[in-house]
């Protein structure tokens, strides 16, 4: 080891003084284009100090701002606002446009269609089921079978007022539970049972079916009328089809008729905003039964 650096003969660069059995050590400087990349990262990373936010500074709760004073979080606010503008006009277009005039503003309907099946996703899919395919007790909306009407108007009605529900211009009518309340005894009952099986052109008892003829124009005719064809302005289902919200076989029909099912929609009107009641409207209609 020397006080002065000694310079190594074959390559002209000075040595650290290291040595290991005559190997000595050489202190090779670093390659120019590194520096040079390395000292301009420090300068950058200077210069984007003084500019951006840097600092946090806890004790006083804020941060070094920087002179361009960005602020992602601001940046983010005012596009939300933005966003929240443009949604508004759609919006408001939505609720001021009638209903059967959407389809013909093609990004209107998209709009609504988007909006509506969000909301139905939300709002109405615990029931109706993903889609709106139904579940026992809970009708389909994407077949054309209609308890209250499947006009655009209807549908509005039905999700604004709900059916049984708590507003007073809820759709109602209750069926009576014939059985639990004594007006129809079990055999007249089992006889309506094969009844309303028949009606569905379905093998059924030939005498029961005739000893509930009268039965059936007394008691449920004036609902479901004559021949079982259903009744929309009592929302009475239709009992000749293959459609059926209970259950169409013997034991769903004779608990139907014994105790009745007073099947509950809520309302929307405070829940929803009227342009997503007409979203829900659009996007219900659209599913495949809508009139
Ligand atoms: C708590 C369960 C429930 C929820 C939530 C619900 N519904 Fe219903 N909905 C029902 C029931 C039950 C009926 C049938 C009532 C009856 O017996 O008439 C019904 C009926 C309907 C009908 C009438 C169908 C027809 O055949 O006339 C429409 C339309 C409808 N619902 C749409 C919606 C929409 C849209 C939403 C979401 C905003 C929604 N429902 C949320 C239970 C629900
Ligand atoms: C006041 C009107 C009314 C009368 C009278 C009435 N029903 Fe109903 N019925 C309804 C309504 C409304 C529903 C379905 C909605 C609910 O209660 O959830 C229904 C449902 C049914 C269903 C279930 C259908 C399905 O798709 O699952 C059957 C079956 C039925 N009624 C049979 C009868 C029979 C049989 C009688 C006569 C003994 C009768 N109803 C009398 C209104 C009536």
């Amino acid at each position: 080891m020397s006080d002065h650096p000694e310079v190594d003969d074959h390559s002209g660069t000075e040595t650290t003084g290291h040595e290991w059995d005559g190997i000595k050590e050489l202190n090779t400087p670093l390659p120019r284009w590194w520096l040079t990349i390395w000292l301009g990262t420090i300068a950058i990373a200077l210069v984007y100090m003084v500019l951006m936010p840097s600092w946090p500074l806890p004790w006083a709760d804020t941060y070094v701002k920087g002179l361009r004073n960005y602020s992602e979080r601001e940046t983010f606010a005012a596009d939300m606002v933005k966003l929240a503008a443009s949604r508004g006009a759609d919006q408001e277009k939505l609720a001021n446009t009638a209903l059967d005039a959407v389809r013909n503003d093609e990004e209107l309907f998209n709009f609504a269609m988007a909006a509506g099946e969000s909301a139905f996703g939300d709002n109405c899919a615990t029931c109706h089921g993903a889609g709106g395919v139904g579940a026992p007790g809970y009708p389909a909306l994407v077949d054309d079978v209609w308890l209250w009407g499947g006009s655009l108007e209807d549908i509005k009605t039905t999700i604004t007022h709900g059916i049984r529900g708590a507003s007073d211009d809820t759709r109602f009518s209750q069926m009576p539970a014939f059985g639990t309340d004594g007006m129809l005894t079990v055999s007249e009952i089992n006889d309506l049972v094969e009844y309303v099986t028949s009606l569905s052109n379905r093998a059924a008892d030939g005498a029961a079916i005739d000893r509930a003829k009268v039965l059936f124009e007394d008691n449920c005719a004036v609902c479901h009328g004559e021949n079982g064809q259903g009744d929309r302005m009592q929302g009475a289902p239709i009992l000749s089809d293959t459609e059926w919200l209970y259950g169409g076989d013997r034991e769903a029909i004779r608990q139907t008729i014994t105790k009745a099912r007073f099947g509950v929609m809520p309302n929307w009107q405070d829940r929803l905003e009227p342009w997503t009641i007409d979203a829900l409207a659009v996007y219900v209609h659209s599913l495949g039964g809508g009139e």
